[in-house]
């Protein structure tokens, strides 16, 4: 038993923070209190991200604002946990001379044993990848949250390759958690009132637990709490099933959002990042997508400037963003990761100021795309699940839509966690802005929009 106060922090995706979440209960079993600051903390962990050399750089930088909180607190166990632990262990144990421990993102159980190596006077690393561990007994323990929003962990590790992806090599294979144990989670935070929970997984359409799949387990999931909203992230646009599309359309408690990270619009550099579809698949897909969901929101990932990008290429992604209208783009420059095949096999030979300038057009036509996206929603009503006091506003709230549309509308006697029936009057690219009608509920609205 330890009786230290902790704190972490965490970097990248949401599945570190749902691992975050993972660390928090396994150090609290051991005895020890977690604290809301570094500075009241006797053992900081960092929990890191790799995908970009950016998101590595961040994560140097606040190692070096943790040296000088070593030297006022001498005692102070620094760690660091998650992706970059596990790509570049020794580097990280050898150039700061700070970090006490490193561990991967298989190994969170060993961290008690390692923090009490620390103490007794050794730095203690364990960054195995396994092929079993899915945290499945372990009930996270959510120190940071708004008590609204949720985030559940339904797989680990990726076996797709994508040829840029250090995930594979970070997280290792891919296996999924048993659909009974992800289910008692989304009982559990129903029940703690959650109005909204998130499944996460690198490739969730890939999930599987002996006969269920990812579009069972949506559907048993719907079914907890029909007041309860269901997200998911991210499916693979290669092996989409139809039967999930139908699930979605046919459950008012399913968000009507679905993240496609298409990353590029050419054949020539899907095939290089191999990501096992053509355009052409990917823009029937899309369509079907439309087609079967009415209404649906469709958001993306995109990458700029991968090796041997043509301008041809470049336009090839641009045009297809374009076509398909995406509601909301994650966009990056490529950043080279060892291991990778990419850096393997191909050379990293865009010039930064071209990956620069085709990342800034691809962010401006996106920009443009949205800001007409969200004006076509003006005169809508939306239900919005309320999250928080708005940034800018005391007396404003915000929330998402369905279709996860940041909306910020005048709070008046309404609280986060609630739906409201919200008319949009007006929009950003990135945000609308809209008029309160009344309280309401996932069910309550479903059958509105059914009469209407
Ligand atoms: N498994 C998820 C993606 C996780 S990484 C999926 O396939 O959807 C999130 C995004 O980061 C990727 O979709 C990709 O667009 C981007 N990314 C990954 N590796 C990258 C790299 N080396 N350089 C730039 N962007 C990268
Ligand atoms: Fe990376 Fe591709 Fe796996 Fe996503 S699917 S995590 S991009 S290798
Ligand atoms: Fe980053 Fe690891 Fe997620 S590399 S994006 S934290 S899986």
């Amino acid at each position: 038993m330890n009786s230290k106060n902790f704190y972490i922090e965490t970097y990248g995706c949401a599945m570190n923070f749902a691992d975050t979440e993972v660390v928090n209960a396994i150090l609290i079993e051991d005895g020890m209190n977690p604290v809301l600051s570094a500075e009241a903390a006797d053992v900081v962990l960092i929990n890191t991200c790799a995908i970009r050399e950016n998101a590595e750089t961040r994560v140097w930088n606040r190692l070096k604002e943790l040296r000088s909180l070593k030297t006022v607190n001498t005692s102070l166990t620094v760690g660091v946990l998650g992706c970059m632990a596990e790509r570049i262990k020794d580097q990280i144990l050898e150039q700061e001379q700070l970090v006490d421990i490193v561990v991967g993102p298989d190994a969170y159980r060993d961290i008690p044993r390692l923090l009490a190596e620390v103490d007794d006077g050794r730095k203690a690393v364990n960054v195995l990848l396994s092929l079993e561990e899915t945290y499945a007994d372990i009930a996270p323990v959510r120190t940071v949250s708004n008590g609204v929003n949720a985030f559940v962990s339904i797989m680990r590790g990726c076996d797709n390759m994508c040829s840029f992806c250090v995930v594979p090599f970070t997280r290792g294979r891919e296996r999924s958690r048993p659909m009974e144990s992800v289910l008692g989670e989304i009982k559990q935070l129903c029940d703690e009132g959650y109005k909204e929970i998130t499944l996460l997984g690198q490739n969730v359409n890939s999930y599987k637990d002996g006969e269920n799949t990812f579009a069972r387990l949506m559907y048993e999931a719907s079914q907890v709490n029909k007041e309860v909203r269901f997200r998911f992230s991210s499916p693979h646009p290669k092996d989409f099933p139809d039967e999930l599309l139908h699930i979605i359309a046919e459950q008012p408690n399913l968000c009507n959002y679905i993240h496609m990270p298409a990353q590029a619009g050419s054949d020539t550099m899907l095939e290089r990042m191999r990501r096992p579809y053509t355009r052409e698949q990917f823009l029937e897909l899309t369509d079907k997508i439309r087609a079967i969901i009415p209404g649906v929101s469709l958001s993306t990932d995109i990458i700029a400037g991968f090796c041997g990008e043509t301008d041809e290429e470049h336009e090839g992604t641009m045009s297809l963003m374009k076509e398909v209208g995406f509601d909301l783009a994650y966009m990056f420059a490529y950043s080279e990761r060892e291991r990778t095949l990419a850096y393997r096999k191909f050379e990293d030979d865009v010039p930064e100021e071209v990956k620069k300038r085709r990342l800034s057009e691809i962010i401006g036509q996106q920009m443009a795309i949205q800001e007409e996206r969200n004006r076509a929603e003006i005169g809508n009503r939306h239900l919005v699940l309320v999250e928080k006091t708005s940034k800018r506003s005391d007396a404003q709230l915000q929330g998402r839509t369905d279709t996860n549309k940041m909306v910020v509308f005048d709070a008046l006697d309404f609280k986060p966690g609630q739906y409201v029936e919200v008319e949009i009057t007006d929009c950003t690219s990135a945000t609308l802005l809209g008029k309160p009608i009344k309280l309401s509920s996932i069910t309550e609205f479903a059958n509105a929009v059914a009469v209407a």
